[in-house]
Order: C-alpha cells, then sequence, then structure tokens
C-alpha cells in the first residue's frame, strides 16, 4: 500500500518548497562542505522530504539519522555506505518494489554488483558508461564491420539490457528475443502468410545481436547461411564441369560450366528469395506450393 502511495505521489514529491531539505544538508555541510555543495543538484536532495519505511529523504534518507554524528563528527554514529548488500538494501527500500522486484535474482546481484557499482550518488557520472569495464569482450563486438550503432551514438547497452532486471541474458523483454528485436524493427515482425520457420523461432537463429564479420549481423554470410539448413539448387547444385552431369536422375549440362562453384558460392540465395523473415504473396514457382518467399 505504502508503496503504491510513494509511487503515485512521486511527481507531486519534486522539490517545491525545499526548506527542510536545505536546512539538514546545511547541518552536513559544516564539516562536508565540499560534498554537500557536488550534492545540492542530485535528484535525491530535490525531492521534498517525505516518509518512506522510516526514512527522509535528503542526506539521512541514505544515511539515516545522523543527529548525533554531525554533534561530534563520530563516524561510528552514522550509516557508511558503499558497495555492499547493506547499502542495496537501503536503496531498494524506496526502489525496489515498484522499481526493481527482480534485482536480488539478477545476475549482476549474484555476481556480487551493488547499486553503487554503477550509480555514484555524490559524483557525477553515466552509469550506462560502466558497462564497458567489465564487458569489454562484448563492447570489443561493436567494433565489428556490422554492428548496431552503439559507438555511432544512436543507442547504449541499456537499448537492449535491464541491467536490474532478472530476465535471460538481462534483456528488456519479459517474453522472447524477437519481442525485444521487433519493438525497433517492426518490418521484420510479421504474421506472415508464408512463415520462415527460424525466424518466428529465433532472430538470433541467424543474426548476432552486437556485431559481426559477416554483413547485416548474420552469423555467416549467404549462401553458407542457408546452406546449414537447406541444399543447393538450379544451378547452384551443379558441379563445375563442362561435361554432362547427372541431376535428380536427368542429365544435364551446367549453363555455368567451369565457373559453376564460382557462381553458386557467389549467388546470395535472397537475390532470389528476398522475403527471407516471410510473405505475403505466393511465389510463382515450379515446386514450392507458393512458400518460396520469392517475393
Ligand atoms: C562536526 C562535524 C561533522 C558534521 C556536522 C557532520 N559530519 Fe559527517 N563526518 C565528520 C567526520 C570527522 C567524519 C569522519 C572523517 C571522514 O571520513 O570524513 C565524518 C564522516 C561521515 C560519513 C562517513 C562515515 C564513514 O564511516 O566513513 C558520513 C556518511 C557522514 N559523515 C554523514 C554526515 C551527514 C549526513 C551529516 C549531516 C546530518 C554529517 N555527516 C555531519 C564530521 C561531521
Ligand atoms: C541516495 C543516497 C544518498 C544520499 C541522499 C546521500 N548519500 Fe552520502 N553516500 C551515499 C553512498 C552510496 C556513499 C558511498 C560512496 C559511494 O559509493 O559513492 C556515500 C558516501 C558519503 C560520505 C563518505 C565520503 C565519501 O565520499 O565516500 C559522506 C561524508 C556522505 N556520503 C555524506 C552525505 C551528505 C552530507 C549527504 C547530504 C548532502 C548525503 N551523503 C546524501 C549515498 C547517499
Ligand atoms: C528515501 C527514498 C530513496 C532512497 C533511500 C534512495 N532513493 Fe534513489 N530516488 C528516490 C526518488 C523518489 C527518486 C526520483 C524518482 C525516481 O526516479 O524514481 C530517485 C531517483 C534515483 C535515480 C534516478 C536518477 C535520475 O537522474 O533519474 C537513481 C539512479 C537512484 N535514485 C539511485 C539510488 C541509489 C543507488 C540509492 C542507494 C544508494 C538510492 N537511490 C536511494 C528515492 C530514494
Ligand atoms: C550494472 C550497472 C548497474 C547496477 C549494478 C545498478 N544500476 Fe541502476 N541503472 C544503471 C543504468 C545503466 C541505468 C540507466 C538506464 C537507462 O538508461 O534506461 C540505471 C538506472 C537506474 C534508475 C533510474 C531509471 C529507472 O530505470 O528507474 C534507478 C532508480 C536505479 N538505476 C537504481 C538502482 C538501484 C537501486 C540499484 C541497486 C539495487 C542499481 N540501480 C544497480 C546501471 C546499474
Ligand atoms: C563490475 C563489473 C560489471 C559491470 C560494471 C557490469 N557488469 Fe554485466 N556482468 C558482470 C558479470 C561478472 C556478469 C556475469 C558473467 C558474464 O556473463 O559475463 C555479468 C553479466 C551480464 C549480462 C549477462 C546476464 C545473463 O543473465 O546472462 C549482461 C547482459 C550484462 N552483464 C549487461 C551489463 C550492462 C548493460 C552493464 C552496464 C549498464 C553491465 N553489465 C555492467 C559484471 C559487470
Ligand atoms: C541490439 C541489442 C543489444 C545491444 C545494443 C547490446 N546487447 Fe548485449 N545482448 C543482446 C542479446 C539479444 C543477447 C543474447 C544473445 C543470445 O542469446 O544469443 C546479448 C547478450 C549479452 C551478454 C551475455 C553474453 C553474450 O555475449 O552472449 C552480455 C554480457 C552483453 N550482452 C553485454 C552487452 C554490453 C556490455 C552491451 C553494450 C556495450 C550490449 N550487450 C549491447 C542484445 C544487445
Ligand atoms: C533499440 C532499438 C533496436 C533494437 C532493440 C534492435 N535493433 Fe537492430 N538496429 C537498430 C538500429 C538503429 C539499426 C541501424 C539502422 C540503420 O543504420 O539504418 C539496426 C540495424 C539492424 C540490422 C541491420 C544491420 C546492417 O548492417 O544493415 C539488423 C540485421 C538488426 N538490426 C537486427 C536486430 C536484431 C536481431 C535485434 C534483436 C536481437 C535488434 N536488431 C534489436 C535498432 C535496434
Ligand atoms: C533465416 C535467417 C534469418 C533470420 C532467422 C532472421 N533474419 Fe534478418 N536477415 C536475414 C538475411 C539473410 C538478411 C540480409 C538480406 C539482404 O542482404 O538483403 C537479413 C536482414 C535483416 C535486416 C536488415 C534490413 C533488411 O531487411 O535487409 C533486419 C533489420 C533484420 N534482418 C532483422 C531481423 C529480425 C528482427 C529477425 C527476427 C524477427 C530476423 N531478422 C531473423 C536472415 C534472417
Ligand atoms: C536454422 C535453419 C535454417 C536456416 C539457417 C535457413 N532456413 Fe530456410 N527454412 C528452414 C526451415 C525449417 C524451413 C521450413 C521447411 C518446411 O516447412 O518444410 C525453411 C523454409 C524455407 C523456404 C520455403 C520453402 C518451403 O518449403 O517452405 C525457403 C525459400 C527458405 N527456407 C530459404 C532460406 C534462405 C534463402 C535462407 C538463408 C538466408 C534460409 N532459408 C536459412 C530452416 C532454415
Ligand atoms: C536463381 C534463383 C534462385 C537462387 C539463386 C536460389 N533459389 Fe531457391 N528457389 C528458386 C525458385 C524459382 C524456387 C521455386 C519456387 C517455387 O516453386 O515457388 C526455389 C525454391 C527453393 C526452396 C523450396 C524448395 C522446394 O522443394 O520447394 C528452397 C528451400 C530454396 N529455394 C532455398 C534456396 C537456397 C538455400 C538458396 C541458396 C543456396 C537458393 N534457394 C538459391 C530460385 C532460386
Amino acid at each position: 500500500m505504502r508503496v503504491g502511495v510513494f509511487a503515485s505521489s512521486l511527481l507531486a514529491l519534486l522539490w517545491s518548497s525545499g526548506a527542510v531539505l536545505a536546512a539538514e544538508a546545511a547541518d552536513c555541510a559544516g564539516c562536508h562542505e565540499e560534498l554537500v555543495k557536488a550534492t545540492t543538484n542530485q535528484i535525491h536532495m530535490r525531492i521534498k522530504p517525505f516518509e518512506v519505511k522510516g526514512h527522509l529523504v535528503g542526506c539521512e534518507g541514505c544515511h539515516g539519522k545522523a543527529d548525533a554524528h554531525a554533534e561530534d563528527g563520530d563516524a561510528a554514529k552514522v550509516h557508511k555506505l558503499g558497495a555492499d548488500k547493506a547499502t542495496d538494501k537501503a536503496c531498494l527500500a524506496c526502489h525496489g518494489l515498484k522499481g526493481f522486484p527482480a534485482w536480488n535474482a539478477s545476475t549482476h546481484a549474484a555476481e556480487d554488483l551493488h547499486c553503487t557499482t554503477c550509480h555514484s550518488i555524490h559524483k557525477p557520472g553515466k552509469p550506462a558508461e560502466t558497462c564497458a569495464k567489465c564487458h569489454g569482450e562484448q563492447r570489443a563486438q561493436f567494433e565489428l564491420p556490422s554492428h548496431h550503432p552503439l559507438r555511432e551514438g544512436k543507442m547504449t547497452c541499456t537499448s537492449c539490457h535491464e541491467p536490474h532486471a532478472a530476465t535471460e541474458s538481462q534483456l528488456r523483454t519479459k517474453q522472447r528475443l524477437n519481442d525485444l528485436c521487433t519493438t525497433c524493427h517492426q518490418a521484420q515482425e510479421g504474421p506472415y502468410v508464408f512463415e520462415h520457420a527460424p525466424v518466428q523461432e529465433s532472430c538470433a537463429t541467424c543474426h548476432v545481436p552486437h556485431g559481426s564479420v559477416a554483413g547485416r549481423l548474420l552469423t555467416a554470410n549467404e549462401p553458407m547461411l542457408c546452406l546449414q539448413c537447406h541444399e543447393f539448387h538450379f544451378h547452384t547444385g551443379y558441379e563445375a564441369t563442362d561435361g554432362v552431369q547427372m541431376l535428380g536422375g536427368i542429365p544435364r549440362q551446367s549453363p555455368n560450366g567451369p565457373e559453376g562453384m564460382n557462381k553458386a558460392f557467389s549467388t546470395k540465395c535472397t537475390q532470389c528469395h528476398p522475403k527471407v523473415h516471410g510473405s505475403d504473396l505466393p511465389s510463382q514457382g515450379i515446386s514450392g506450393n507458393g512458400k518460396s518467399l520469392t517475393r
């Protein structure tokens, strides 16, 4: 109940008078001048005081009642905070149930990360910039020739990941990986009359999310990509010779002769099957029963 009230009144609680906060910070400023100056515009200092489970926002909202400490400066009389579970608990007293209910079940919590590993209350800094410190390998993938435009500044790690969540790979989706991709790529979402099974299964069957050597973020270039599941056909199925060869029990001559393999490996399947993600129009062809994704 209390949490509901907290969430719904957040806007109303935003800084309006601020007198009490200013007074409290002033008490602390006598001895912590630099720090108080640096913290004055911090969001937590701009919220009108209110009570959440006995905490007041302002310095004491996080550090707890500090009157006794302010009298003699005894460090033992105030909550010291940092990268530990006790601090997470203090943060989650306000940000827990409505904000990050799954934090404790997340990979990051399991790996002993803490709120202050990424967030700094008293020093400026963008938390999104912390990811690369620990995930150098993933960051490096964005340097590959084909990559999502992260270093171009069009997105960040948190466009796709929710670092506080316990979803699979901490992705910003409640259900499937595809739902994440299609929030930005609606064109590939379908539904289609003629579906392509692996697309329905997972975009990650053919695409890597961060970056790849192959074009278009593909796991492999065509035709190799498609040949993992399909066979060569038509002229792409001929041996690279001038001679007559048997194909499907019929004697034939390759239209491309000795160049056959070159042609086969340099022909993209999507030149004839451009609707690789799915199609609403039937293919007009010989054997595909209209489902060959040709238009
Ligand atoms: C009379 C001077 C004085 C006042 C007033 C004062 N402090 Fe301190 N505070 C100190 C001293 C001295 C230390 C220990 C040295 C240090 O780490 O800077 C300290 C340390 C702290 C620490 C770190 C504790 C630790 O164990 O590292 C916190 C948190 C803190 N103060 C919060 C506050 C808050 C909040 C207020 C205002 C309600 C406040 N202080 C007012 C003198 C003061
Ligand atoms: C939103 C929670 C929060 C609020 C509000 C807050 N602090 Fe802190 N404070 C922290 C955390 C967390 C740390 C541990 C250092 C870190 O991780 O950045 C800290 C560290 C400190 C320290 C130790 C010195 C240091 O830099 O490590 C002092 C002193 C301090 N705070 C005083 C204050 C004062 C004075 C105020 C009010 C102006 C205040 N804090 C408001 C969370 C808070
Ligand atoms: C007394 C309640 C309270 C405590 C304790 C608290 N916060 Fe907050 N925090 C708020 C409120 C209220 C806001 C503003 C509304 C919002 O963004 O949810 C906020 C905002 C934030 C934001 C968003 C900042 C922005 O610029 O949008 C971050 C990050 C944050 N808090 C981190 C922390 C961390 C880390 C701790 C523990 C060290 C902490 N908070 C402790 C109440 C609290
Ligand atoms: C691995 C790094 C990381 C850790 C650990 C982390 N955060 Fe964050 N947090 C971020 C990033 C990055 C953002 C900005 C998200 C965005 O851009 O949408 C953020 C945003 C926030 C916000 C404001 C936006 C929102 O989603 O409501 C709050 C509040 C917040 N974090 C609190 C916390 C608390 C409390 C903890 C500890 C339980 C914590 N964070 C742990 C990286 C982290
Ligand atoms: C202090 C180090 C550290 C920081 C900073 C950090 N992470 Fe992590 N993260 C880890 C560790 C350790 C793991 C577990 C091992 C792994 O998968 O690499 C992990 C796992 C992950 C995973 C995989 C989760 C899973 O369930 O498989 C994702 C996604 C992730 N982090 C995203 C982020 C993002 C986004 C940021 C920045 C907002 C970030 N991390 C910042 C240490 C960190
Ligand atoms: C376009 C969306 C997107 C962006 C942007 C993104 N990721 Fe990912 N990330 C994913 C997806 C999807 C997966 C899961 C891959 C899978 O399951 O095949 C993943 C997996 C991960 C993993 C788990 C280990 C692994 O490599 O599979 C980590 C760690 C990770 N990402 C970190 C990051 C970091 C750090 C950034 C920013 C530098 C980032 N990601 C940016 C979509 C993204
Ligand atoms: C937050 C939005 C967003 C999400 C989520 C997202 N993308 Fe993208 N994607 C982009 C942007 C922006 C581009 C670059 C488009 C451009 O440059 O025209 C892009 C480009 C691509 C490209 C084309 C690359 C190229 O070289 O042309 C592919 C393929 C792709 N994304 C696949 C995916 C897949 C698969 C997922 C899910 C794992 C995903 N995207 C999630 C925004 C997103
Ligand atoms: C069967 C393999 C496969 C799967 C699965 C797949 N794609 Fe693709 N995708 C491709 C190929 C091949 C291309 C390159 C087409 C070209 O070069 O003309 C491509 C290109 C793209 C592009 C670039 C724009 C375009 O159409 O050329 C985006 C965006 C994209 N895919 C998103 C997705 C999303 C989102 C999913 C999941 C819903 C997905 N793909 C699933 C094979 C696949
Ligand atoms: C991971 C395996 C996989 C990959 C990779 C893959 N496909 Fe498929 N494809 C399938 C499956 C499964 C079907 C459905 C077959 C069925 O229903 O009999 C299918 C169906 C098709 C069909 C329709 C034919 C039919 O009988 O339904 C075409 C055309 C096709 N794929 C072309 C491609 C192309 C072009 C590529 C490369 C861009 C590709 N596929 C990559 C698994 C794959
Ligand atoms: C020169 C054009 C062309 C190229 C290149 C091509 N295809 Fe086809 N493919 C077709 C046509 C035409 C059909 C039959 C369409 C129909 O009957 O509706 C077809 C049918 C198919 C079918 C359905 C097979 C069946 O028995 O119904 C699959 C699967 C397929 N192609 C995959 C591929 C793959 C994988 C590649 C790349 C290695 C490829 N195609 C290259 C033109 C091409």
